[in-house]
């Protein structure tokens, strides 16, 4: 694999993010990508997919609750997001040590650390916290390519308190190659969720290039049990 900071071209950063497989792949990836995630890839490729999931959990009524869960929460986007619009107790849950070190340095605009609590967890295997502890969750950026597939779906319904409103942002061409669809229609007919709004938005504003224009399915839906 390239070493990150001998190519920091945007196109080829997102090319080694797709082309991990396993857990361990994303621990060395993020390992490494960390300290220089934010400049070379958030602002490079004028990243908005953030704030579009977080605005359409935010106008479904997604802070209502209590406190919320950032899956993958990478170096804190969402979390900082979430806290300049006032929005506090969020936790930030991903596999990556590194990258949880860098989300522990954000502040949001208000002067307050960015997130509640930053935890270590593999959402293959489990995340360190009890049944329905969150009443909202949000994920950017890690249902793609080489990361987490439907499967994993299913902690994220675990972790969550019934009425839980969740906006998982799924890249919308491994959307259609690992079937989401076909993962949230057994869950709604099992009455573990409704049945999601789906939305499509745009993940970068200033990207040019191979992956210019690629879009997320921002999968809504409410936990029921
Ligand atoms: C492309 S980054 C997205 C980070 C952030 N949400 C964003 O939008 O900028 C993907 C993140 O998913 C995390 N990740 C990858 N596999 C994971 C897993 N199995 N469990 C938890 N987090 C994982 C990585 O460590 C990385 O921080």
């Amino acid at each position: 694999m390239a070493d990150i900071s001998e190519d920091p071209d945007p196109n080829s950063l997102l090319d080694m993010a797709y082309s991990v497989e396993t857990p361990d792949d994303s621990r060395d990836l993020y390992r490494r990508w960390a300290s220089t995630y934010d400049e070379d890839f958030i602002e490079a490729t004028g990243y908005v997919y953030h704030d579009n999931v977080i605005h359409l959990f935010l106008d479904a009524g997604g802070a209502a609750g209590g406190a919320i869960a950032d899956v993958g929460c990478g170096t804190g986007v969402v979390g900082v997001a979430l806290g300049d619009l006032g929005v506090v107790d969020v936790d930030g849950l991903d596999i990556s040590p590194e990258m949880l070190e860098v989300a522990g340095t954000k502040h949001t605009v208000h002067g307050t650390p960015a997130y509640r609590n930053l935890i270590e967890a593999d959402l293959t295997v489990g995340v360190p916290v009890d049944d329905h502890s969150y009443f909202g969750i949000i994920s950017t950026g890690v249902f793609t390519h080489g990361h987490l597939g439907p499967s994993a779906l299913a902690e994220i319904i675990r972790i969550a308190a019934p009425t839980a409103l969740c906006a998982v942002g799924i890249n919308e061409h491994f959307y259609e190659e690992h079937r989401f669809d076909a993962w949230f229609a057994t869950a709604a007919n099992e009455g573990k969720i409704n049945a999601p709004e789906l939305v499509s938005v745009p993940i970068y504003d200033a990207l040019e290039g191979e992956h210019a224009g690629t879009r997320a399915v921002v999968a809504l839906f409410t936990v029921m049990a």
